[in-house]
């Protein structure tokens, strides 16, 4: 019996797969087709695959072509296929053409000819529902998603808006994205992405919630309890997304290490520390440690360690303890938190004018997660034990600089009317803004 392989996506499947499949099947007497699965495709860099690993694996399996299904999931998976399924010929689209030869040592190669004129991609831009973004605040991090919706096929910036008008034309393609007020942006796009200081993002993320536009707001979205709650509950009534930007969480290798360790990797999470710092003196910190723009270290850089923790500890704790270097303007230039839980105990350092290890560690009954610094940058992470033969490290990419996920997400949210997404909750939102508020408050805020 002469075996066949084949690998693809099968995205939106059409006419181009259907006849590889044929031609395929046609080289032999018994085809197997390796499915890409979700997240080997988000490593790859295709972010816009739109149907899911089962459905794909359904739609290639009802082709009648198929008598077996693999689904691939690393690299270098198709050698150890070859050769545990005795694979004699591999066979791949002409526009792979070469691209597999190194396969010629295992098995057979052929390259198929290429249905002209059809592919994902196409069928992808297609019918394309596009969610036009306003950019508001055209600084530094506004600059990096600009640049990164080039990476997320349904998300398209179509206007910016900056107090300082020469920022905004610095971002735009073309100066007629450029808008005279925030106003005007609102009522030119779909969506709005919030980057403006701190104090700002409250007045404007309501003002366009209120006009019906969707919300992707920078973090730390706001500093007090009721406007994250007030903020939501307008995006809820008026079937609108709204998600505070916390790039880490969206990024796929962060969420990995959260589903291993809630599925009990390292036993019951009883501790968790996790720090961030910044040394880079007062001048280029300017902003950060400014007063009147909410800054310092809590503000800042609280949201990044707060999300583990809540992620993983939950949003009801016992109670939050702060201690607190303030500088002369009053800026807290070093906050170190202990949140206490009914059975666990997190705790996190920031540091804008302090350095410190930046690295997040998870303790659990069984075993502990370590993931160093920049840990908020997740690419890398080791489980480890006590028996040290059962230690294991674990690698990613981290795709600078990281915000094409949260965007993903975010007009993902929009076209399939999902008003919660799973990767940044509304609670544990809420829950930052009052812990941020607790330290405006001075509620159990010692001063060093
Ligand atoms: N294929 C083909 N003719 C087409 C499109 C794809 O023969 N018009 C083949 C590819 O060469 C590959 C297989 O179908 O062997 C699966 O390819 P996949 O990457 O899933 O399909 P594309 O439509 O090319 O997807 P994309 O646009 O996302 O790259």
């Amino acid at each position: 019996m002469k075996k066949v392989i084949t690998y693809g996506t099968y995205d939106l499947l059409h006419e181009g797969h259907i006849n590889l499949l044929r031609r395929a099947k046609a080289l032999g007497d018994y085809l197997i087709v390796g499915v890409t699965n979700d997240s080997f495709d988000r490593e790859r860099g295709k972010l816009n695959v739109r149907n899911n690993v089962m459905e794909r694996v359904e739609r290639v399996k009802a082709t009648g072509f198929v008598d077996q299904i693999v689904i691939e999931d690393y690299i270098g998976q198709k050698i150890d296929d070859i050769i545990k399924y005795d694979v004699d010929i591999f066979a791949i689209g002409s526009d792979w053409e070469g691209k597999f030869d190194y396969l010629k040592e295992y098995c057979k190669v052929v390259y198929l000819p290429r249905t002209e004129g059809i592919s994902s991609t196409m069928l992808r831009s297609e019918n394309e529902t596009v969610v036009n973004i306003g950019v508001v605040g055209c600084g530094r991090i506004a600059k990096r998603l600009v640049a990164e919706t080039s990476k997320v096929d349904a998300a398209r910036v179509s206007a910016l808006y900056d107090i300082v008008p020469t920022a905004a034309e610095a971002l735009a393609k073309d100066k007629s994205l450029v808008c005279a007020s925030f106003e005007e942006l609102v009522e030119r796009v779909d969506a709005v992405y919030i980057a403006t200081p701190h104090l700002a993002h409250y007045d404007q993320a309501k003002y366009a919630l209120e006009h019906h536009r969707h919300v992707l707001c920078e973090t730390p979205m706001v500093l007090r309890e009721e406007q994250a709650e007030e903020l939501y509950r307008i995006a809820q009534a008026n079937n609108l997304v709204l998600l505070e930007a916390n790039k880490t969480a969206f990024c796929p290798a962060f969420n990995h290490l959260i589903t291993l360790i809630k599925s009990g990797l390292i036993g019951d999470v009883v501790g968790i520390d996790a720090s961030e710092s910044k040394l880079w003196g007062e001048e280029k910190l300017k902003r950060e440690l400014n007063p009147n723009e909410a800054g310092g270290s809590l503000y800042e850089m609280g949201s990044y360690p707060l999300l583990p923790i809540l992620r993983l500890l939950g949003t009801e704790y016992e109670d939050v303890t702060l201690y607190s270097r303030l500088n002369d303007n009053g800026v807290d230039i070093y906050t170190r938190g202990i949140i206490r839980y009914r059975n666990a105990v997190a705790s996190f350092q920031l540091g804008l004018g302090v350095k410190t290890e930046g690295n997040l560690i998870i303790s659990g009954t069984k075993g502990y997660a370590y993931v160093p610094s920049p840990w908020w940058k997740t690419d890398y992470f080791e489980l480890r034990y006590e028996d040290q033969n059962m230690n294991k490290k674990y690698f990613y990419k981290w795709d600078e600089p990281g915000l094409r996920y949260e965007l993903q997400e975010f007009v993902s949210c929009i076209i399939n009317k999902r008003y919660n997404s799973a990767r940044m909750r509304q609670k544990e939102s809420i829950t930052m803004a009052r812990i941020m508020q607790q330290f405006a408050q001075r509620k159990s805020v010692f001063e060093l």
